[in-house]
């Protein structure tokens, strides 16, 4: 799928997004937590670079969370971006958070961020060459040791356990018992339209983006969340 196919299918999500995303409430909240942790050592005036802020809640979690960090989010879904800024007023953070609609391109890299975030996103680039030249373009506009934290659908695909973990993965998002038919098209789904592999490899494609080698630092279900500095 070309960009701007995967931003028009946000477009038509939009609305729905944080009702469907209720059921991941649990799981983005631990990521969150341990997200503090992460990025313990950003100064107290931080700013932060938020890759595909959707409809903004890590933003918005982590502008409650530090009062004195500014925020720049990037988000190609103009319905994603409608729906993140009235998110924003409503919370009374849009004076610290600029959002900028389109991709990482249209932000100069002469602005330097502390650390970055970047949660389920890179998953949907399955180009490999052009998955390491999203996360060299998040690395050429960090600060030297900038921090990013990621979020991915991981698993290796080869592995014994895939079909067990797709069936958990499957109860987990839904509340419902998959079918074979379901499991399938799931398979499917994540073979083309989304790029799930192991942490080994995606590693190999983090580094070879201009970061040393990531720290995973949560995983439930599929969702693995790791970070990475930016290489010297
Ligand atoms: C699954 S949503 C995640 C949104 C948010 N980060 C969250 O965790 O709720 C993926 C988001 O990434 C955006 N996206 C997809 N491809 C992108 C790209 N190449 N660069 C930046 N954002 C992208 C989509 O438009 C969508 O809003």
């Amino acid at each position: 799928m070309q960009p701007d196919d995967i931003a028009a299918i946000f477009d038509q999500q939009a609305a729905g997004y944080d009702r469907q995303a209720q059921r991941r409430e649990p799981i983005e909240n631990a990521l969150r937590f341990l997200l503090e942790a992460v990025f313990a050592g950003l100064p107290s005036n931080a700013h932060v670079l938020c890759v595909g802020s959707g409809t903004g809640s890590e933003a918005i979690a982590l502008a409650q969370r530090f009062p004195h960090w500014r925020f720049t989010l990037v988000e190609p879904s103009a319905g994603m971006v409608e729906v993140c800024r009235q998110k924003l007023i409503d919370a009374g953070l849009v004076e610290r958070c600029h959002v900028q609609l389109g991709y990482l391109e249209s932000l100069s890299p002469a602005q330097q961020f502390d650390g970055a975030t970047c949660f389920l996103v890179s998953q949907f680039i399955t180009d490999r060459l052009a998955r390491q030249k999203f996360f060299r373009q998040i690395a050429q506009r960090l600060k030297p040791s900038g921090i990013l934290a990621s979020s991915d659908l991981v698993f290796d695909t080869g592995a014994l356990g895939y079909d067990a973990s797709l069936a958990l993965w499957h109860r987990i998002t839904t509340q419902t018992e998959p079918t074979p038919e379901h499991l399938d098209r799931l398979k499917k789904t994540y073979a083309t339209d989304v790029a799930v592999m192991s942490m080994v490899e995606l590693a190999q494609i983090v580094q070879a983006g201009g970061f040393d080698e990531p720290l995973p630092f949560f995983q439930a279900g599929l969702v693995q969340a790791w970070c990475a500095t930016k290489a010297r």
